[in-house]
């Protein structure tokens, strides 16, 4: 496995539309383990494939330790609800802001091992699949957040 390096925004690659991936092949298989290694390295929770330069549909999640989740050709078959929650994301360092996700949702596609998957998630599970799913349509969590901000390095003091 290997690291990969993090696009970050003002790359066009970021806002391109992803094409299908198709087959799980052995090469898909090696770009998801790299993607799950390079996730972990940055202290992310998710990460998807044009964050490192592949315009392929397909990310990677792991919204609690221990808990991947790889998911190829992901579709979002239903939503439900509202949630708001401050999010960041790899590609915009050192930024935040607030967005409004589903509270749940339902969400098929393939796993590593090219299985057919399906999932019910919620809470903060659904917020990370949602930002994900997101990457692969080119939009970035800031489109949707009115208020994003610069993380302060530390606490702020009174
Ligand atoms: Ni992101």
């Amino acid at each position: 496995m290997a690291l990969r390096n993090i696009v970050t925004e003002g790359d066009p690659i970021l806002r391109k539309v992803c094409r299908p991936v198709g087959e799980v092949s052995p090469r898909i298989q090696m770009i998801l383990d790299d993607m799950v290694e390079t996730m972990r390295d940055a202290n992310g929770v998710g990460l998807a494939a044009p964050q490192v330069g592949i315009m392929r549909r397909m990310f990677v999640a792991e919204p609690t330790p221990e808990r991947v989740f790889c998911f190829v050709d992901p579709e979002i078959v239903s939503m439900e609800g509202e949630q708001e929650s401050e999010e960041g994301c790899l590609s915009v360092p050192g930024m935040a802001g607030t967005v409004i996700r589903p509270e749940k949702i339902r969400i098929r596609g393939l796993d590593r091992y090219g299985k057919m998957q399906d999932y019910k998630f919620e809470g903060f599970d659904a917020i990370v699949m949602c930002h994900e799913f997101d990457h692969l349509e080119g939009v970035l969590y800031i489109d949707k957040a009115d208020d994003v901000h610069e993380l302060s390095e530390e606490p702020e003091e009174e």
